[in-house]
């Protein structure tokens, strides 16, 4: 591959080489290096593997860098590829020159081992990427959303760019960032107040009714002030929308899509997943368990049969359970956790408790909506059969104080060919959270937006 700073060969690709004398060329960063009268060696990382290249050196060549070949330096090493004698490796490059494009002050870098812990890491969040955790939560992270659209491109599904400029609040849960605009006064740039949006889902729901099968994945907003692990105020969501579909339809959906990405991803990032298991869950059998839970259908229980089970369980929740009071993360955790030991979909809340689009229920009680929970996150999925028939639309709107008036375009769907369809929304980066161990929400985001914080 040539690039203006010269051929170079990627770390993962160059540890494929199973010949030696090749000559090879090795560029990134030195993540160790140890220098001694006879010989010496660095390692490099470059971002492509888990793995590093050992670079052996000879005291001719490090003479006058060895105070620059230090952590955090960024090089260029020319050599052959040769049998290493050592253990550890199976080839390594003699080097034939070593160039420092890049040098650290070692006295001052931030990524030192004496404080390696998260929360330290956030604060030097430029910075934090050249730790091996961070490398692979964003390796694992990039092949997630590239699994995500072969699924859905492998079946048909069009992939909508829905809006980031909203003027409604899909959810209608009042959680909305609102946009600003010149002076204080001058009039609403689009005629209404705007705000960042919580859901494309709306929006979706048009394309479905022409295209028949569609996603949309992309960036949300909530202005939720719970400063949780789970809760950013800026994350990624997946949200399928199919016609010709009820409830059953939609998990069925929803199964099989969590099942095949997630295999699919820990096969693209096996060398990423040794590493949680080894560092992060700190259990070896950790991602088995993962693919084991992913080769078995979920759970699928009502609402009104998890009220029972949280009720019958005997368990001192700190949020009583009554029934018509709304689960809270220890409910939803304890489900999944403790009581099916797997992902469960908890399906047919009541009414009051979830949006205006989703389908009510013969008995005009409960809607036709589920939850995905998994163990240790709670919720990841949130999804339903929608309302498809106009006058219960209007109706829900109604019994919320809704104005219908902002949702002309919506409801003309159900004016003109309505159809029954559904859909989910999956949090992103909570499917990364349960895959990969981290427990943070924080850890596994680029660059973390949540109350108080939206630096870098
Ligand atoms: O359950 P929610 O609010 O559903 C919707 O937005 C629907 N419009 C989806 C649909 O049917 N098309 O959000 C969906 C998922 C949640 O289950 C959760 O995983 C994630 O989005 N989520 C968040 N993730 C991180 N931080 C937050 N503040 C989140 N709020 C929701
Ligand atoms: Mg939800």
């Amino acid at each position: 591959m040539t690039r203006g700073t010269g051929r170079r060969t990627p770390i993962r690709t160059l540890l494929t080489i199973a010949k030696a004398d090749e000559a090879v060329v090795a560029t990134g960063w030195v993540k160790t290096s140890r220098f001694s009268k006879n010989v010496s060696f660095m390692h490099l990382y470059d971002g492509s593997t888990t793995k590093t290249v050992q670079v052996v050196l000879t005291p001719e060549q490090t003479e006058a860098l060895q105070s620059r070949l230090v952590v955090g330096a960024c090089v260029r090493a020319t050599g052959k590829w040769v049998v290493s004698p050592a253990k550890g490796q199976a080839f390594e490059i003699a080097a034939d020159s070593i160039e420092v494009l890049g040098d650290v002050d070692a006295s001052a870098y931030p990524i030192q081992k004496k404080d390696t812990s998260f929360e330290y890491l956030r604060t030097i969040a430029h910075l934090r990427t050249r730790t091996n955790t961070f490398q692979s939560v964003f390796r694992v992270r990039n092949a997630l959303s590239w699994q995500i659209h072969k699924f859905f491109q492998e079946r048909q599904f069009l992939w909508i760019h829905t809006p980031i400029i909203s003027t409604n609040d899909a959810e209608g849960a009042g959680e909305c960032f609102g946009l600003a605009h010149g002076k204080p006064g001058d009039p609403p740039f689009f005629g209404a107040p705007a705000m960042l949006t919580v859901s494309g889902q709306l929006n979706v729901e048009c394309f479905a009714e022409a295209f028949t099968d569609v996603y949309t994945f992309g960036p949300t907003f909530r202005a939720e002030n719970s400063n949780t692990a789970r809760h950013a105020a800026e994350f990624w969501m997946i949200e399928p929308e199919i016609c010709f579909a009820d409830l059953d339809d939609v998990i069925a959906l929803a199964q099989d899509f969590i099942q095949v990405v997630g295999r699919a991803t820990i096969a693209q990032c096996a060398e990423d997943f040794e590493f949680f298991d080894a560092r992060i869950a700190q259990d070896k059998e950790f991602t088995n368990k993962t693919l084991a839970i992913l080769d078995r259908p979920f759970a699928r229980i009502t609402y009104a049969e998890a009220q029972d089970i949280l009720l019958k369980s005997g368990k001192k929740f700190e949020f009583p359970i009554g029934h018509g009071t709304s689960m809270q993360s220890e409910h939803e955790r304890f489900l999944a956790e403790e009581y099916f030991k797997g992902p469960v979909f908890v399906t047919n809340y009541p009414r009051v408790q979830k949006a205006f689009y989703m389908r009510l229920d013969d008995g005009g009680e409960t809607v036709s909506a589920t939850d995905l929970l998994v163990p240790r996150i709670g919720e990841i999925i949130g999804g339903s059969q929608r309302e498809d028939r106009l006058d219960v639309l209007q109706e829900q709107l109604r019994v919320r104080n809704m104005p219908e008036a902002p949702y002309w375009w919506y409801l003309d769907l159900r004016r003109y060919g309505t159809v029954p369809h559904g859909g989910f929304g999956l949090g992103f980066e909570r499917m990364l959270m349960w895959m990969t161990g981290m427990t943070n929400i924080r850890d596994v985001i680029p660059f973390p937006r949540t109350p108080g914080h939206a630096d870098f």
